[in-house]
């Protein structure tokens, strides 16, 4: 069956499907076509052009007059499989205790995993499940999810059975993140290298023979996960076959950046705090760097320099952190609005960071993260706008009037 957009306003984020990624000044030039139409065969976008060469019949038509067709947001880091909340610790920093004061009281990640451990797989996936139709809703067409609010082998291989459902049940493309190296568990407090052994040895060869990861994580930060372990983690998951995707520089910069390159990281996410070392270590790399500034916003830190990371010549990608501690909003459009208000992105590098880089983030470029013949029909259709700046302008808003995926509106 064939569905043919008309009169579209503006097709955003037009490209060639050997366009895996963007970088520096690259980032600065969104191709779009005005005027224009689109055309899906079922999951699959099969045309695009000027209106004045659009098929003359389809099965179904949809005019699109005023408004315009953008690439789902591709959401490359988040913690949407989470149970209950932590609203009581926002109003704790609210009252003067900082994220780090609450972690070392027992709560923060800690907490999560209790609640965690606490809920059965079916309230997990219902949960979860209900944050995943959240954020498609919000434009979200394909997205990361890790593990990491278990903490016990049985927790975490629930968190990892949750997303392996997830993905079953809906249309989108989900990767998922072993994320096990989150927190050291209060009974290996002075036992890091108990956990660091328990990771190794018996959740990843578990996760591996399940095959419910692609992705290996650690929260490598003072406090967390040292330089020394992340470098062990990174390699045991590597040798079972899965690409490392890490938190790094959040808080402090302490070498993350530099391991997670040696061991040919896909991205290397947060970089809130960044020395020009960390900047030039990128530099000739594949590895994308990743800024989520929801969660700078939420816990008042620094923005990720986007600055001097774009005019280092490199790529940038933004993702939410949709998560219960430190980011519990999964909207790709502040997001985007936020990277141009606080970051000082302009929108067509925004909308490059939440696109396509977005999907390499994921390894997924080949069938997301643009207008591209051959890839999947996973686009938003906008309310009538006077120009795409206008959705980060209009912070807040919600600007989307549909949004299809694998070519059907959800
Ligand atoms: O990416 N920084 C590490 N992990 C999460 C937050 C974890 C939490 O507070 O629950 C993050 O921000
Ligand atoms: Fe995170």
């Amino acid at each position: 069956m064939t569905t043919l957009f008309t009169n579209i306003k503006e097709l955003i984020q037009v490209r060639d499907a050997s366009v895996k990624k963007v970088s520096g000044k690259d980032m600065s030039m969104l191709p779009t076509i005005k005027n224009a139409f689109l055309l899906i065969k079922s999951d699959t976008i099969i045309d695009f052009g000027s209106m004045e060469n659009a098929p003359t019949s389809a099965d179904n038509t949809i005019d699109c007059s005023g408004k315009m067709i953008l690439p789902t947001w591709c959401d490359s880091h988040t913690h949407i499989v989470y149970a209950g909340n932590r609203e009581q610790e926002f109003v704790d920093r609210i009252n003067g205790l900082t994220y780090e004061e609450i972690a070392n009281k027992g709560g923060g990640i800690l907490n999560s995993a209790k609640k965690l451990q606490e809920t059965s797989e079916e309230d997990l996936y219902q949960q979860s499940a209900k944050r995943l139709k959240e954020v498609m809703q919000l434009g979200t067409g394909a997205i990361e999810i890790k593990s990491g609010y278990g903490l016990t082998v049985e927790a975490e291989l629930k968190m990892l059975r949750v997303i392996k459902k997830l993905k079953e049940n809906y249309n989108i493309p989900i990767k998922a993140t072993f994320l096990g190296a989150h927190a050291f568990p209060k009974e290996y407090k002075n036992n890091k290298e108990g956990y660091i052994n328990l990771i190794i040895e018996e959740m990843l060869p578990k996760i591996a023979e399940e095959n419910l990861a692609e992705f290996i994580d650690a929260f490598c930060e003072t406090g967390y996960f040292s330089v020394a372990h992340t470098d062990r983690i990174l390699k045991a998951g590597v040798a079972l076959g899965l690409t490392p995707k890490v938190h790094v520089n959040q808080f402090t910069t302490i070498g993350g950046v530099q391991v997670s390159i040696k061991h040919n990281a896909l991205s290397v996410d947060h970089l809130e705090v960044m020395n020009p070392e960390d900047i030039k270590a990128l530099q000739g790399t594949k590895t994308m760097p990743v800024a989520l500034p929801s969660c700078s916003y939420f816990l008042s830190i620094p923005y990720t320099p986007a600055r001097d990371i774009i005019n280092a010549g490199l790529p940038l990608a933004l993702a939410t952190d949709y998560n219960p501690g430190s980011t519990p909003s999964g909207n790709m459009n502040f997001v985007v609005s936020t990277a141009c208000i606080k970051m000082k992105m302009t929108p067509e590098e925004a909308i490059n960071a939440s696109t396509i880089n977005g999907a390499y983030a994921m390894n997924l470029s080949d069938e997301v993260g643009s207008i591209s013949k051959g890839k999947k029909a996973n686009f938003f259709l906008t309310k009538e706008i006077p120009s795409y700046g206008f959705l980060p302008y209009s912070f807040g808003s919600n600007l989307i009037e549909s949004v299809y995926i694998g070519g059907e509106k959800i």
